[in-house]
């Protein structure tokens, strides 16, 4: 409906526009057009006293008509405006309520007992390999110097499988491995010497689940080959490594041992992480926990990959990352670690938060360090 004139005419589309307006665009329109000071109509209004008392009148009329039909336009969105947001509010959806915070999970801790094992020793230089988990009795035992029917090989009963090997494997039945140091045997074969590197992977005993014990578990191997090496570099070695695990104020000792691949060998104890030497129920009163076996690569492995041992020497060592994951976290039952307990895996799967699973009773309360 038009004013009469023109230049109130102008204004008309914004009036038809209201309706559509949202609340902040509402706010602005309202004072551009109706404002005391910016206002649009407001300014006209201020020059009808300027005009011939003729024009004054219709002018006047016609601006107070659409002043009128632009307030009776604001006052019915502003009401639109209030009605949409109480329907909001009852439909349930509190725009103001904070988010709620999603479960990202953790790391499984055992997975990341390996990642920072094998990262220190990438850092010293030493490489990553993998071998198979189904071997041959030949990679097992025979190469690794186990005399065929050893006592030795009675902690190592495993799975056999009826198929018979790859025409190009060396010897024996096939098995599911019982340790990761047959990988030692396929890095020595596959390029010679200098050898720097670990080995992850999954082993397999004939072992009953127990608190202590799984039939499958992980291992980490570890193998160093060279010219003029000696028993002073594995001490190093893993030591340097406790340190960087453990913590830098961790005291370790070697233990005189046996296994068939090294000579001569030993078993590594790191002293107890939850007690640290005093005594608990999780180190047995000793204050110390083993954390591996090791020792220098024996002759006869060294000859069975065809090195010679009077110029080449080495050293090894084996570790379990299921063990130490609970020695690490004092977790009391290595099931733990196979469950999908979530209130367990978020306490212990990421640093700094052990209360979650002190509170359930499942880990051994850590003494303060004197
Ligand atoms: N393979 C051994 C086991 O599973 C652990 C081990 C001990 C590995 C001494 C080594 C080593 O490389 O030198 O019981």
């Amino acid at each position: 409906m038009s004013t009469g004139f023109p230049d109130l005419d102008a204004f008309l589309p914004r009036l038809e526009a209201i309706p559509t307006l949202g609340a902040d665009a509402f706010e602005a329109e309202h004072t551009a057009i109706l404002g005391r000071k910016s206002g649009a109509l407001t300014a006209a209004l201020k020059t009808v006293a300027t005009l011939p008392v003729e024009e004054r009148k219709r002018y006047g009329a016609a601006l107070n008509q659409l002043k009128g039909r632009f307030e009776s336009a604001f006052a019915a969105r502003t009401a639109a405006l209030e009605e949409e947001r109480r329907r909001r509010e009852s439909a349930g959806v509190d725009l103001t309520m904070p988010g709620r915070r999603r479960w990202t999970g953790a790391e499984h801790p055992v997975t990341r007992v390996v990642d920072e094992i094998v990262d220190i020793f990438r850092e010293l230089g030493f490489a990553v390999a993998t071998g198979p988990e189904v071997e041959t009795e030949w990679y097992n035992f025979l190469a690794l110097n186990f005399p065929a029917d050893h006592p030795a090989m009675d902690m190592h009963d495993t799975l056999y499988l009826d198929a018979p090997p790859a025409a190009d494997e060396p010897g024996g039945k096939l098995l599911l491995r019982t340790h990761t140091s047959p990988v030692q045997i396929r890095v020595m074969q596959a390029a010679p010497p200098p050898v720097r590197v670990v080995m992850p992977g999954m082993v397999y005993r004939n072992d009953a689940i127990d608190a202590s014990h799984l039939p499958a578990f992980s291992q980490i191997e570890g193998l160093a080959v060279d010219e003029g090496i000696s028993f002073v570099d594995l001490k190093a070695t893993l030591n340097h490594f406790a340190h960087r695990f453990f913590s830098p104020a961790t005291t370790t000792r070697f233990r005189p041992s046996f296994f068939p691949f090294t000579e001569p060998s030993a078993e590594m104890d790191v002293e107890c992480q939850l007690c640290h030497g005093s005594g608990c129920p999780a180190c047995k009163g000793t204050g110390w926990m083993e954390i591996l076996g090791c020792g220098m690569v024996h002759e006869a492995v060294l000859e069975n990959v065809n090195l010679d041992p009077e110029r080449y020497t080495g050293w090894a060592f084996g570790m379990g990352p299921h063990r130490i994951a609970l020695l690490r976290y004092g977790v009391r039952d290595i099931r733990l670690l196979l469950g999908g307990d979530m209130r367990f895996l978020e306490a212990v799967g990421r640093p700094g938060r052990t209360g979650g699973a002190d509170a359930l009773g499942m880990t051994l309360s850590p003494e303060p360090r004197p």
